[in-house]
């Protein structure tokens, strides 16, 4: 009986010692504390194409048992906002952190940090993580996009398509827009004669822009793919 009590004994003592273990507060590299703390403290954004913008919320927390105040966040970067919604904080409450980054002219992985300084002075620090893919279009104003880099989306997609509908979504959506009813580029809903609009469709219109989709001409459809499209945008207007 009295084994069964020290066991019993034993294993209060041991709550109540993992019960204190519970971390109140995150400490910096020189062993002070501070009582905000962000949570994630590490976070990946994931990918974004140059010149995109990011924006992310992270929380932070007042693991202390007092009020905590935010007196400053900064980040690493010109190209990174952090603001706080609020920057009193009640014991054990959160704000939200909203963070913009900024892609324009960065390349590859981006690591951003941001520091948030307490009433103590005590910082804590954030860990950003971007992973930036370049932007073809930023440079390729005037360029055919039958060129290099460019014809793995604007040329490439149609090879093998034998439906209308399947080539306009692989080389002609991404301009005229949805249903051929105009985006970057006119809409076509006003052709009403097959034989101009394969004309136009093979031949261009001399611009960078629209050139010549045939293959007699250098580009990447053929002749049957053409008739076959013609055809197809045509009919969307009866
Ligand atoms: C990774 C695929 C991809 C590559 C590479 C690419 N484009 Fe595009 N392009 C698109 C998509 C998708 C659109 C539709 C609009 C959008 O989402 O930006 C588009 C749209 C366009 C437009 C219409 C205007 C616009 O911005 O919406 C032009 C002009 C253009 N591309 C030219 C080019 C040129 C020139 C190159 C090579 C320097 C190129 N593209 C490389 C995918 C690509
Ligand atoms: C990179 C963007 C882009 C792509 C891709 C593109 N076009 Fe165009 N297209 C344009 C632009 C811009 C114009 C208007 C300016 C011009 O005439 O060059 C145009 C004009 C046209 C015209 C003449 C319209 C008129 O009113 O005279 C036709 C027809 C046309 N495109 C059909 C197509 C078809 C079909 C495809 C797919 C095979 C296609 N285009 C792919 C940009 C594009």
């Amino acid at each position: 009986m009295m084994r069964l009590y020290i066991l019993l004994f034993i294993f209060v003592v041991g709550l109540m010692a993992c019960n204190s273990q519970d971390v109140y507060a995150a400490s910096d590299v020189h062993g002070h504390v501070s009582s905000l703390v962000f949570d994630p403290s590490e976070l990946d954004l994931g990918e974004a194409v140059e010149g995109e913008k990011v924006t992310a919320t992270l929380l932070i927390r007042n693991n202390s048992q007092g009020f905590a105040q935010i007196v400053k966040v900064e980040s690493s970067c010109g190209c990174t906002t952090a603001e706080p919604e609020t920057r009193m904080l009640s014991p054990g409450s959160f704000t939200a952190l909203h963070i913009e980054v900024d892609s324009f002219g960065k390349r590859g992985d981006v690591r951003k940090s941001i520091t948030m300084i307490d009433q103590y002075g005590e910082k804590s620090i954030a860990w950003l993580t971007l992973h930036v893919k370049p932007n073809p279009h930023a440079m390729g104003e005037n360029r055919s996009i039958f060129d290099g880099e460019c014809a793995s989306c604007h040329v490439e997609p149609a090879k093998g398509k034998v439906l209308g509908s399947d080539i306009y979504k692989a080389v002609c959506v991404m301009c005229h827009g949805a249903g051929a009813k105009g985006a970057y580029a006119p809409s076509l809903l006003a052709m009403h004669d097959e034989d101009v609009l394969g004309e136009l469709i093979a031949n261009g219109t001399g611009t960078h822009h629209m050139p010549a989709f045939a293959q007699k001409k250098g580009g990447p459809l053929t002749q049957k793919q053409i008739s076959v499209l013609a055809k197809w945008i045509i009919s969307l207007d009866e």
